[in-house]
């Protein structure tokens, strides 16, 4: 089993985005028991809440549903349990190392990285702004996800 875990400040708009259109991806790619899937946060404000309207919106005009799911904080054990930790924006990134253990370090990685999408190193944090920002959010999530998925497919289920 491979594991991925995709991680945000508040668990309720990109990182909830990212898991479901990485199961998705992995369940229409006929891998769902080898690849699981959960999402977290860095920040506690919003565990227990569902997704922001406006991530929920955007995600099901294009087909995917993520009301069911729950905000959640990053635990001490996801470091171990996890293969991929993947964090939306390098302050994400810096947050997480902050309290990973040495060992598991390795771990972290920016989704981007898994983009084919040169001068996008970062999903920016669309909660302070507009609509069109899930938008964005969506169109680099789909590309990293779809790298993320051959990386995998290459590295871990050969
Ligand atoms: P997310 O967006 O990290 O993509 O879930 C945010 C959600 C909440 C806050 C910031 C970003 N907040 O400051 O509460």
């Amino acid at each position: 089993m491979v594991r991925v875990l995709f991680v945000c400040l508040g668990n309720i708009c990109r990182s909830p985005m990212a898991q479901a259109v990485f199961q998705r991806l992995v369940d229409d790619s006929g891998l769902s028991s080898e690849v699981e899937v959960d999402s977290a946060a860095t920040g506690p404000w919003h565990v227990g809440e569902q997704p922001d309207p406006r991530a929920v919106e955007s995600i099901e005009s294009r087909g995917y549903e993520i009301r069911h799911l729950v905000g959640r904080q990053v635990d001490p054990s996801d470091f171990e349990s996890f293969d991929y930790i993947l964090a939306m924006d390098r302050t994400n990134l810096e947050n997480l190392r902050q309290i990973c253990p040495e060992e598991f370090k390795p771990k972290l990685q920016l989704v981007m990285d898994y983009a084919e999408l040169p001068g996008h190193p970062e999903v920016p944090d669309p909660y302070g702004g507009g609509e069109e920002g899930f938008d964005v959010v969506f169109d680099l999530i789909d590309s990293a996800v779809r790298g993320l998925l051959r990386h995998i497919r290459q590295n871990n289920l050969q």
